[in-house]
């Protein structure tokens, strides 16, 4: 939620802030804005609703000149979209601007102390309260930034990512972070900072993660210089970013969301490698084998995540629970850390997140530590915040994920998930050795298989013109396809604005039943799996209202074809596979909707990328 960027060195910062604001643009789109010093000292603040297109024309006829500013792209909390609302904000005397990411929690009671002594506010952020704390520590106690901006901190709770800059140190920015994750690219003689790598990939690849409470110096003639609230340097560990521009180009795809569909037969193959090896023979999981004893002697799996990521985590508690025979339970990572939950230190708790950066599944993680269980996390962003902050685990290494929807992040995470469960089963003993090998030989030919789920793409474009215009979708599954219903939903609705449900198909016939007419289309996900005989009823139940049905089944398939109004066939896998498979059809059918629709794909109204707020 929310991008910040930052840039100081000889080049024109406005170009490079803008360019950084595209990037980041997936976190949010609300509003943009730019701070510049120019070489004048001029502290120039622009600002403007909307997309960042609409700050660049803003600022067309605008002194951009300047080589240090800060940028951001909002996702609003407090205060809505507007002008006044956008980032960055000043302080009173506009001496100092400031870029945030995240919430401030007592922004109240701060805001309130500072009218009082006489401030007065433009906005109606929680962030203008920490641009103009600073600002008035700074005057009261004749300190520097930094020490102003430490003092702050100390009295901030919540979450932050910041850069702020001064009108009269045109050569430096102060940087900090809690819970929001910011990284620093060191050039030379030059510097950048960004809410993840993808702003600076293009001029360095010697980045530093700036950790919780510490507070950066950048400039572009000292070294960098981390800090944390105690005015104690720490160590400065630069890493080399394992990341290319093309990965963050479109590559000749109308939208990253089609790019990421398509992407998915290699990103799969990326997840696998090293992994499924001696032909499918063996599965080696590096986490899981560092992790051994805790999986062995596991009494309860708990797996937390939120989203698209959440219903990859059921689809492991079926993976986990039948081959391991451990028992699984799934939670939302915004219910689990507020419900009080019962944990030891023979709990396991995995973590899925594609970004890494999410806020309730970092929060539910943190508890689970607290509690002394051990902790795995499943993520997508190499050094985001779940990796550092858990006792180890699996990277799904499917590339940087631009599209709101999730997309190749969930067709990973399942893989990985396979791969864990089946790793597990092998340690403990659960499942034969040749069924595990089967799997193994299955899982090498996914990307194969994919690829040819793909080629369904002119029958699925096709298809969606019919359902364009309906008001309401069911989408129904069971077993392992209870939780690729869910997601073929989400996706609908988060893209194309049209309301969808998942369910568990047994359970229509409890409620859900009685909104099934001509006018509401059901899909059901029917694999070739053992529950096949039961959704075929399912399937009867919804024709016999009259409702209009859109199967996705096994190729070669007899029953369900002579029912479904349309039949989506889709290759033969184990079952565990299917989830797999027979997501990409649903990925497929709501990106065609939301296009018939005329809707912005990629930045979906309301979403950002990566929620990294409460
Ligand atoms: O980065 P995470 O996997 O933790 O994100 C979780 C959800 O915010 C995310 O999956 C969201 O639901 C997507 N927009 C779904 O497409």
């Amino acid at each position: 939620m929310c991008g910040i960027v930052g840039y100081v060195g000889e080049r024109n910062a406005y170009d490079i802030l803008i360019k950084g604001l595209h990037r980041l643009e997936y976190r949010g789109y609300d509003s943009a804005g730019v701070a510049l010093v120019s070489p004048s000292g001029t502290l120039n603040v622009y600002k403007a609703a909307g997309k960042v297109s609409n700050l660049e024309n803003y600022c067309k006829d605008k002194d951009t000149t300047g080589g240090i500013g800060i940028a951001h792209t909002r996702w609003a909390t407090h205060g809505e979209p507007s002008d006044r609302n956008a980032h960055p904000h000043f302080s009173e005397d506009e001496e100092i601007a400031l870029v945030h990411n995240g919430t401030i929690e007592n922004y109240k009671v701060l805001k309130d102390a500072l009218i009082q002594n006489g401030c007065k506010f433009q906005s109606e952020t929680d962030t203008e309260v920490l641009v103009q704390l600073i600002e008035y520590i700074r005057t009261h106690n004749d300190c520097t930034l930094l020490e102003a901006v430490k003092e702050a901190l100390r009295q901030v709770v919540g979450a932050y990512a910041i850069a702020v800059i001064e009108k009269n140190r045109p050569d430096t920015i102060i940087a900090a972070r809690k819970s929001s994750p910011l990284v620093i690219g060191i050039g030379d003689g030059e510097m950048f900072l960004a809410s993840d790598a993808t702003p600076i990939v293009e001029y360095t690849k010697d980045v530093v993660y700036v950790k919780d409470n510490e507070i950066a110096v950048v400039s572009k003639t000292r070294p960098l210089k981390l800090v944390n609230l105690n005015n104690e340097e720490t160590s400065v560990d630069v890493k080399t970013l394992e990341l290319s521009i093309s990965q963050l180009e479109k590559g000749g795809y109308p939208h990253f969301m089609l790019k990421e569909i398509f992407e998915q037969p290699t990103t799969l193959l990326d997840c696998i490698r090293g992994r499924v090896v001696n032909e499918g023979k063996d599965i080696i999981v590096s986490g899981v084998l560092d992790s051994k004893e805790k999986f062995m002697n596991a009494k309860r799996i708990i797996i937390v995540a939120c989203g698209t990521s959440w219903h990859a985590s059921l689809i492991g508690k079926y993976l986990i629970q039948d081959m391991c025979r451990i028992p699984v339970e799934v939670e939302y990572a915004s219910e689990f850390r507020y419900s009080n939950p019962v944990l030891d230190d023979r709990d396991v708790v995995i973590a899925v997140s594609q970004s890494g950066e999410t806020a309730d599944t970092l929060a539910a993680i943190q508890m689970a530590h607290d509690a002394g269980a051990y902790v795995y996390g499943i993520s997508n962003v190499v050094g985001s915040s779940i990796p550092r902050n858990t006792d180890s685990g699996t990277y799904i290494h499917v590339g940087p994920e631009i599209g709101v929807a999730s997309t190749k992040a969930f067709t990973g995470q399942v893989m990985v998930l396979t791969l864990i469960a089946m790793a597990i089963a092998e340690l403990k003993g659960t499942m034969p050795k040749e069924d595990l090998i089967k799997i193994g030989e299955e899982i090498l030919k996914v990307p194969d298989y994919v690829r040819q789920t793909l080629e369904l793409n002119e029958q699925i474009e096709r298809l969606s013109l019919i359902f364009t215009y309906a008001h309401n979708f069911l989408y129904l599954g069971r077993g392992y396809s209870y939780p690729v219903a869910l997601e073929g939903a989400l996706k609908l609705k988060e893209i194309s604005y049209i309301h969808a449900e998942g369910y568990p198909a047994a359970e229509m016939k409890h409620g859900p039943i009685a909104l099934i007419d001509a006018e509401m289309p059901t899909v059901i996900i029917a694999p070739n799996d053992h529950l096949y005989e039961k959704i075929v009823n399912n399937v009867q139940q919804v024709k016999a209202r009259h409702g209009s049905v859109i199967a996705i089944v096994t190729e070669g398939d007899k029953e369900i074809r002579n029912i479904a109004d349309h039949v989506i066939e889709v290759p033969d896998v184990p079952e565990c596979l299917t989830p797999i498979i027979t997501s990409i059809p649903l990925q497929l059918l709501s990106y065609y909707i939301a296009i018939n629709k005329g809707k912005n794909v990629d930045m979906p109204r309301n979403l950002a990328k990566s929620v990294t707020v409460e």
